[in-house]
């Protein structure tokens, strides 16, 4: 079999590539590939001055934008200020398996960073995309569920299935953004990409025996877990509405492929409830209609 690798990503010259959380982590590892390839990378970043001095390190052009996805304001104004025509979206950013805590609009943390932020901001610069949308799940979203108490405002708190929840959103979200797409008739399409254990910050960061089981032994490297979201990225041929993850054991490690994901996350019915309520939380009526 044909091993997919970085060296395999096409010239990307002429390409405008927005990532989320392209200092760190897979956001990195996606960022100084897709900007040695030619693309002009507009990194989508927290702390500026932070990602200025990742940017510094980059062979190629990145610009460093604020955006910080736990801030509705700050994703608002980041969409105000994209002028431009952006060829890829890719949703990296992240939060994994953090302490309960609330973010600028009182959203819980992972669901209000990793999915809630992705939601306004890609439904905002929609106009603007002309070829793909990557959104970045986990492997974990089969531990999660979609609750009607999407902010665990009603329940005990527990760090992992809302990082699970917030995942499984991800897909969701990511397929439910095809179908709409799809009906629209716009030729942009929605892929997800996982990259199965990777060490990156986030994942080193949880060193609880919990988060050991979790993550399902020995990690491996970054840029090994960012080919799926480069692959969804990039990749001629990649159908919207699949998921991109590792083609190995259980889905840990390997090169990317078409993967399966769980039937929650195809399940339409648990997609238009999200939708819906992401609009209410949110404020946004988004763009697309459903089927
Ligand atoms: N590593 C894995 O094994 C693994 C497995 C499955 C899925 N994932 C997913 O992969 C994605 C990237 O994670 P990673 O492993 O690369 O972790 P990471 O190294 O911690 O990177 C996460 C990135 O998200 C940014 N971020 C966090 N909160 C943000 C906010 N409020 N606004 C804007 N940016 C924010 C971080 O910014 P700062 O640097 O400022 O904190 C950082 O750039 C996440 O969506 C994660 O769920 C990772």
């Amino acid at each position: 079999m044909v091993q997919w690798t970085a060296a395999d990503v096409a010239d990307q010259r002429g390409r405008t590539v927005v990532i989320t959380g392209a200092n760190s982590g897979l956001g990195a590892e996606a960022t100084r590939v897709l900007a040695g390839r030619g693309a002009r990378v507009i990194a989508a970043c927290r702390d500026v001055d932070r990602a200025s001095a990742f940017a510094d390190t980059v062979a190629g052009e990145v610009e460093v934008r604020h955006l910080d996805l736990a801030e509705l304001a700050s994703v608002r104004a980041f969409a105000a200020g994209i002028d431009t025509d952006i060829d890829v979206l890719i949703n990296s950013a992240g939060v994994m398996a953090v302490a309960r805590g609330r973010t600028a609009d009182g959203f819980e943390r992972h669901i209000g960073t990793n999915h809630l932020g992705p939601f306004v901001l890609t439904n905002l610069l929609l106009d603007r995309v002309s070829a793909r949308v990557v959104t970045v799940t986990s492997g974990l979203h089969v531990l999660g569920r979609i609750s009607p108490d999407l902010n665990w405002e009603r329940r005990r708190y527990q760090r992992w299935l809302a990082y699970a929840q917030s995942k499984l959103a991800n897909a969701v979200f990511a397929y439910e953004l095809q179908r709409r797409l799809a009906a629209a008739g716009r030729n942009v399409i929605s892929v997800a990409a996982h990259p199965g254990v990777a060490a990156t910050e986030g994942q080193r960061r949880d060193t609880s025996l919990q988060g050991k089981i979790l993550a399902g032994g020995r990690a491996q490297s970054p840029a090994m877990g960012a080919l799926p979201i480069l692959f969804a990225a990039t990749t001629p041929g990649v159908r919207g509405g699949t998921c991109i993850g590792p083609d190995g054991r259980f889905q840990r490690n390997g090169f990317p492929t078409e993967v399966r994901t769980s039937r929650a996350s195809r399940d339409a019915t648990i997609a238009l409830n999200l939708w819906s309520e992401s609009e209410r939380l949110t404020g946004l009526r988004a763009p697309l209609d459903a089927l």
